[in-house]
């Protein structure tokens, strides 16, 4: 052997999670790995000598080490460390550029005209390497990472609001309307109309004009998460007139008043409200170009019958995409990736410590499906670029654990 001190290490790559005895015999080491069960061909990767991974540092040589280098830590932009990886990652990865299903990138021709005996080998010298130092740069910026909950700490700027809104934001007093089950794209643009006097209402002002940018979206984030219900009003009135009329407003504010568009939604709203709402709208002092013509044609006894129909309908709840701390995003990630990013199913690859330009490059690929891989893709989607930029930080930063390998005696 002539891989210096770090032979052992190099030795065998049986992937196991967790912490395994040196000096395993065989039969332990093949009983105890923890890796999931596949057919014999999926695991070759896992699986080699002394002899073969001799070999594959031959491969490396040859093939690989012009980029990768021969420790397999990457000094290269956009050539990833690979050094540490998991074994079957990384004999899958090969296979996908082999065949042209993963990119166009320096890596096709690569390993165009490796055997799979090859790849094996090459994969398993690789796995065996002890992995990149984490990277140094400074942690990711605070955008998401220190951002408090939005929803708690809207909670605490919207106390002053639940003596006529109710604690969370289903009404108990005519006229209040309910702020639950609305757009927060609404409630915000809403809460902004009172601020600068675009929609007329001197109380309301007076309200809301002392609170900042964060407070309204951290309230209308609070809002917008809490469990609907209908505002506890009385809302006299003929429903089931109140339904046919309604019928020409289920285009904007959708069936039973659950809107899927811009406008708001108006399923369990305070009836006093409603139609006060449509009095304003009708004589103007609402003004809004969507809502004139629609309000105008309302007589006031179909006005009263409406408000009863929206009032018994259930609000639902819209759809919010919780913001969450990098940390807590990262432990979404972990459930595959490993705790902070330390993969311990020999398919999945570890994340820590991997290139930053290469992690919010790959990141960006999945987004777009150029990369293809449906868990990842739908992981990341609705992810900004501030996000995936954060996380890629954040993995780089990771101290990355090498897999532990058994010797397996040659063949
Ligand atoms: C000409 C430069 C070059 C050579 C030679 C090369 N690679 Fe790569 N390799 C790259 C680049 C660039 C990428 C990133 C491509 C991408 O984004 O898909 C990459 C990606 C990989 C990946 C995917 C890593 C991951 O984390 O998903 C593996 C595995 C890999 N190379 C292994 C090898 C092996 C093994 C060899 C030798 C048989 C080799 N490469 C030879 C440039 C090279
Ligand atoms: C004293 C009672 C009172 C308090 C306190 C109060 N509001 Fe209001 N709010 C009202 C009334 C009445 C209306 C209806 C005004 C109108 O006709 O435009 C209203 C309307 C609203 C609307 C518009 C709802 C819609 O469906 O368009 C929003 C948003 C709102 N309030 C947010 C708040 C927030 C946020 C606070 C706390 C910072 C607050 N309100 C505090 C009485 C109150
Ligand atoms: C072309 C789309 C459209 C149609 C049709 C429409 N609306 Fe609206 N509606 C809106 C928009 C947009 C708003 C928000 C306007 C604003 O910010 O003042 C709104 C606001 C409202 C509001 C105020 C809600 C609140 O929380 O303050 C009520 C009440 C309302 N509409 C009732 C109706 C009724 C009843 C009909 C049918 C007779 C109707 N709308 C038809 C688009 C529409
Ligand atoms: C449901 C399991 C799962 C979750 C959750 C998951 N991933 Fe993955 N991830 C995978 C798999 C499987 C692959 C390999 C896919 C392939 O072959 O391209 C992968 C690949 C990656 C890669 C490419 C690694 C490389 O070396 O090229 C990155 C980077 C990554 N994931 C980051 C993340 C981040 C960040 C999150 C959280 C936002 C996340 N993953 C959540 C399963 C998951």
């Amino acid at each position: 052997m002539k891989h210096g001190a770090q032979a052992l290490h190099h030795l065998l790559p049986i992937l196991v999670a967790g912490v395994l005895a040196a000096g395993s015999s065989l039969g332990n080491a093949a009983s105890t790995p923890k890796v999931q069960p596949g057919s014999a061909a999926d695991f070759r990767a896992a699986f080699a000598t002394p002899q073969d991974v001799a070999e594959g540092k031959r491969v490396a040589e040859a093939s690989c080490a012009s980029c990768h280098g021969i420790t397999g830590i990457s000094t290269a932009k956009g050539v990833p460390h690979i050094a540490g990886q998991r074994p079957l990652y990384l004999y899958d990865e090969m296979r996908l550029y082999q065949r042209g299903n993963r990119g166009n990138t320096p890596m096709n021709n690569a390993v165009r005209f490796l055997s799979d005996d090859a790849l094996v080998k090459v994969a398993a010298y690789y796995a065996g390497l002890d992995p990149a130092p984490p990277a140094t740069t400074p942690a990711a910026s605070g955008k998401i990472a220190v951002k408090a909950d939005p929803a708690s700490a809207g909670k605490a700027a919207a106390a002053g609001c639940a003596g006529c809104h109710g604690e969370i934001g289903i009404s108990k007093t005519a006229g209040m309307p309910n702020l639950v089950g609305l757009d927060p794209k609404y409630l915000v643009d809403a809460t902004n109309a009172y601020k600068n006097g675009q929609r007329k209402h001197d109380m309301m002002k007076t309200l809301v004009s002392g609170l900042s940018d964060a407070d309204i979206n951290n309230i209308a984030v609070f809002y917008a998460t809490q469990k609907p219900g209908k505002a506890q009003t009385p809302a006299p009135g003929n429903q089931a007139a109140g339904k046919t009329a309604a019928a020409a407003c289920a285009g904007c504010h959708g069936d039973g008043g659950v809107s899927t568009s811009t406008a708001p939604s108006l399923a369990g709203q305070d009836a006093q409200y409603f139609i006060a709402a449509m009095r304003a709208y009708k004589d103007g002092s609402r003004a809004d170009p969507s809502m004139k013509a629609p309000a105008s044609s309302v007589d006031e006894t179909t006005l009263k019958d409406m408000a009863a129909y929206y009032a018994n309908q259930a609000p639902q709840q819209p759809k919010v995409r919780k913001s969450l701390t990098i940390a807590e995003m990262a432990q979404r990630c972990d459930r595959c990736h490993g705790v902070d990013g330390n993969s311990t199913d020999p398919r999945s690859p570890a994340l820590a410590a991997q290139r930053t330009d290469y992690l919010e490059r790959v990141l960006r690929l999945y987004r777009t499906g150029e990369r293809k891989s449906k868990a990842m893709t739908a992981m990341l989607d609705g992810l900004s670029d501030a996000d995936l930029d954060a996380l890629a930080a954040h993995y780089a930063r990771q101290k990355a654990r090498a897999v532990i390998y058994v010797p397996l005696p040659s063949k």
